[in-house]
């Protein structure tokens, strides 16, 4: 495992959102009424890119098809045709006046 800061503490807020890609991941790193996310950075529906969601409330919503995933655990929380798996989700780990993740090699 290795740590990959992301962003400096200071540079966050609220509605702040920026893409990340690390290797072959791309993530998002979020704000949302002071808690911190970070999410893959397309829907698990059919990977519209999620940085034209919507958020509110702790859910977010993809533009496409209006799928909805708790921004906590990434789980399915409705699904207007087939199901789709639970959007994935990365804990969050501070370092110093950073935010970052850790990921495997
Ligand atoms: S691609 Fe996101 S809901 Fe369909």
């Amino acid at each position: 495992m290795r740590f990959y800061p992301l962003e400096k503490l200071i540079n966050l807020h609220d509605n702040y959102m920026r893409h990340f890609k690390i290797d072959h991941r791309e993530m998002l790193l979020l704000q949302h009424r002071g808690e911190l996310y970070l999410i893959e950075a397309h829907c698990p529906h059919r990977a519209h890119p999620l940085d034209a969601a919507s958020i509110d409330d702790g859910v977010i919503q993809c533009a496409a098809h209006h799928y909805q995933f708790a921004l906590g655990d990434g789980r399915l929380l409705h699904a207007s045709e087939e199901r789709c798996r639970n959007l994935q989700t990365y804990p969050l780990v501070f370092e110093g006046n950073e935010v970052g993740v850790m990921l495997d090699d």
